[in-house]
């Protein structure tokens, strides 16, 4: 089974945020991933698991997609199962924004609620359980499972990696790059290091997200940070991440829209803080590469709201504990 048509994922501008970081200082590159037909980049991960897994023969039109997310791969995958005519449920929690339910029908999938917390207090855990139970009893159930799927970091090996080392005007030194199931970062860290293998890998992660060894705490930016380190993460192929709070992220997104004229949605917004906070610490030839992984209008009533977040939420931190160096790979050349 192939689709008739050739769908629009993908193909993404490369702009520089010239007015935000003065290239004279250090020039920043970003890919927009907003122009994806879904909104994020998540059109490539849920485009590429589902051309693969039909390619293989584990998915056919008699399947029946079951995955957990409530946002931009369940809109994404809602998206691209329409396409190609396979049904799609996706397990959403009561956090779910109601923005992104609506999507998720609109593209013609179906919602299926959990309500009963895990023994961590979130819904996690019993959305995975929830999942397991639909896949025994719904026929032909397939999850693909974005967490463990190596075709999610080699979506963007092949996608944004490929366009990126096709469209650099110059040789990136650091790409940087939100994490969430870490498989934006590690495809990107595979192409770019094929090409450039100098190239220093920067992750941004949400302060209160788990995935690099800090304590889990309260996050309100969706998308970015995790509960639990993902299993596609390798932690060798890492070298720093550099870490913001919501508020630094809301800022980030403000400054985004007011200097360039793009309304991008919230991890946009920590990438942003997080090149703010890399730019003094670099030298006078460094060039950075970056993703903005979502578009802004799913947003309004959050990081676009001036009174948001409550004002006991607007935390910054210390420059010193957001920038962590992980692995000594370059340290002596
Ligand atoms: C808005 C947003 N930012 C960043 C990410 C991180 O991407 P990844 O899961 O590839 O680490 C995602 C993934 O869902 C996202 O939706």
């Amino acid at each position: 089974m192939t689709p008739s048509v050739e769908f629009r994922v993908g193909e993404t501008p490369l702009v520089a945020l010239d007015r935000l970081f003065p290239p004279d200082i250090v020039p920043v590159y970003a890919k927009l991933e907003m122009l994806n037909l879904g909104g994020s980049v998540k059109d490539r991960t849920a485009h590429y698991m589902v051309s693969q897994a039909i390619a293989s023969g584990r998915l056919t039109r008699d399947s029946h997609l079951v995955e957990s997310s409530s946002g931009n791969l369940a809109i994404a995958l809602a998206m691209i199962a329409q396409r190609f005519g396979i049904p799609f449920t996706a397990v959403v929690d009561p956090n779910c924004a109601p923005t992104n339910r609506r999507l998720i029908e609109a593209f013609g999938a179906r919602i299926d609620t959990v309500r009963d917390k895990d023994e961590e207090g979130g819904y996690l855990h019993t959305r995975v359980r929830r999942v397991a139970e639909l896949s025994r009893t719904i026929e032909g159930a397939v999850w693909l499972n974005q967490y463990a799927n190596p075709d999610n970091w080699r979506a963007h090996y092949n996608g944004i990696g490929a366009e990126i080392v096709r469209d650099m005007p110059v040789e990136p030194t650091h790409v940087v790059a939100a994490v969430s199931t870490c498989g934006t970062l590690m495809g990107l860290a595979r192409r770019l290091r094929e090409r450039w293998p100098r190239i220093e890998v920067v992750a941004v992660d949400l302060d209160g997200s788990v995935i690099f060894g800090r304590p889990g705490g309260r996050r309100e930016i969706p998308g970015i940070g995790a509960s639990r380190v993902p299993e596609q993460l390798r932690l060798s192929e890492v070298d720093a991440v550099i870490y913001a709070t919501d508020w630094e992220s809301t800022l980030g997104c403000r400054r985004l829209v007011a200097s360039q004229g793009i309304l991008a949605g919230g991890s946009s917004g920590t990438v942003v803080a997080a090149i703010a906070k890399l730019i003094p610490r670099l030298g006078p030839s460094a060039r950075i590469v970056t993703v903005l992984p979502d578009r802004g209008e799913r947003y309004l009533d959050t990081v676009y709201d001036p009174a948001w977040p409550a004002p006991e939420r607007r935390l910054t931190e210390s420059f010193d504990t957001s920038y962590r160096r992980l692995a000594p790979r370059f340290a002596a050349a």
